[in-house]
């Protein structure tokens, strides 16, 4: 069934690089790759064994995808998605942003819509074990209810100075953290946190050192529940990694600390402090649970050293608790795997999915370009930005 998909991949960058081989790997029929620059077109497509074109408006005509992968640049993704659905293309895996703009964002929808296609974003992170877990252990209500959490995620000054070599001061005054990387961390909160949604956001900028785009987005959203989220994307940092990804989340009961990727030689790893409610059992339970969904973690029943005095940290004498050590981001293309096999069987809840929850699809993608949009312009204008339901 698989081999029968025959693809086309939009941008032939180093996403659709990482796309095009994989689902050459999965035995998908890479057929077309576009890209403006022939030459970057050519070589992928040498690669693959695929056709290679400068425009999506001849590969279209000319190979009749049922699948399209869009990886273009975040300002770009709107021309590309909409052609292919303007084509017939029944199948689209657009990368994130969904869009930098709400224009954008509503003409890539309301077109999957009227076209009843399959659109997913590649919010990549969603397959990560780590954040399966996170998102597992917020819906199961292990920490009781989380009503305030803080985020980073900071890229290397690398990356909006050198990453896509001489197109890199364009690419990254085209995008920002905002787009760029708070996408990702928006998509994860709103999928942690479903059916809470983001009602109000505030948010700072800071312009001293890029010049052409912000060196950082310091944003604070509300969501309806009452829950309270610093989210901070910086592209400025002189760091020895290329990312640095941290979350903590406080419960009534319990917290969570993710620390995906450190700035230099800290270790990742991710800890959930659970609710005293919680007995041995229910521990284990809970551990088994997360197995199945593919994320290994161990359980422990420990007594936090005190550290001053009579002081039990934590608040209580002993304390249960899940844990991860290593880096636990998995494959990168573990998400399009998922996305795969749910073209082949229908469904937005395929076996190889092990997340709660559906795929995301061009509905989270309109809710992350509402939200990402209201940091730009809170941040541009000062004003705390209220989203309509
Ligand atoms: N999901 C993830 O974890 C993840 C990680 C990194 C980047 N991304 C996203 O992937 C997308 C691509 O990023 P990248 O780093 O591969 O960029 P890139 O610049 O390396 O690749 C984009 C390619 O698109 C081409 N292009 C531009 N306009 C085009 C058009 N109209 N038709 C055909 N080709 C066109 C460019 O020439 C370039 O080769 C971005 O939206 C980025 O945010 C996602």
């Amino acid at each position: 069934m698989m081999a029968q998909l025959k693809a086309g991949v939009i941008g032939a960058g180093i996403l659709g690089t990482q796309h095009a081989t994989y689902l050459a790997k999965r035995g998908v029929r890479v057929a077309a790759i576009v890209d403006v620059r022939r030459e970057a077109a050519e070589r992928l497509a040498s690669q693959v064994g695929a056709q290679a074109f400068t425009r999506y408006e001849e590969m279209f005509a000319a190979c009749k995808p049922d699948l399209v992968v869009v990886a273009t640049p975040d300002p770009l993704h709107r021309e590309p998605s909409v052609a292919a659905l303007e084509a017939g293309v029944p199948n689209i895996i657009q990368e994130k942003p969904l869009a930098t703009t709400m224009e954008d964002a509503e003409a890539i929808y309301n077109l999957v819509e009227q076209r009843r296609a399959r659109f997913f974003v590649n919010y990549a992170n969603r397959a990560a074990p780590m954040d399966i877990a996170t998102c597992h252990v917020i819906r199961e209500g292990l920490l009781g209810r989380v009503v305030y959490g803080e985020s980073r995620l900071d890229d290397n000054i690398s990356v909006p100075t050198q990453m896509w070599g001489e197109r890199t001061r364009q690419w990254a005054g085209g995008s920002s953290t905002a787009h760029f990387l708070l996408s990702h961390v928006v998509d994860l909160l709103r999928w942690y946190f479903s059916p809470a949604e983001v009602r109000e956001v505030y948010a700072i900028s800071q312009h001293e050192v890029l010049g052409y785009t912000p060196d950082v987005y310091d944003a604070y959203l509300t969501f309806d529940s009452g829950l309270k989220v610093r989210v901070k994307a910086e592209w400025i940092k002189h760091i020895d990694e290329l990312v640095e990804f941290y979350m903590c989340f406080s419960g009534s009961e319990g917290t969570l600390i993710y620390n995906k990727r450190g700035g230099f030689n800290t270790l990742p790893g991710w800890r959930a402090n659970l609710s005293a409610r919680l007995t041995v059992e229910d521990l284990l339970a809970q551990r088994e649970a997360l197995a199945a969904r593919g994320a290994t973690v161990r359980a422990l029943v420990h007594q936090p050293s005190p550290t001053t005095g009579w002081l039990s940290a934590g608040g209580e004498k002993t304390m249960l608790s899940l844990e991860y050590q290593g880096l636990g981001y998995g494959d990168p293309e573990d998400l399009v795997g998922c996305f795969l096999e749910s073209i082949e069987q229908g469904t937005l809840t395929p076996p190889s999915w092990k997340g709660p929850g559906p795929l995301p699809t061009h509905e989270d993608g309109l809710k992350q370009t509402q939200i990402t949009c209201a940091i730009v312009e809170s941040a541009q204008t000062g004003r705390v930005i209220t989203l309509n339901p």
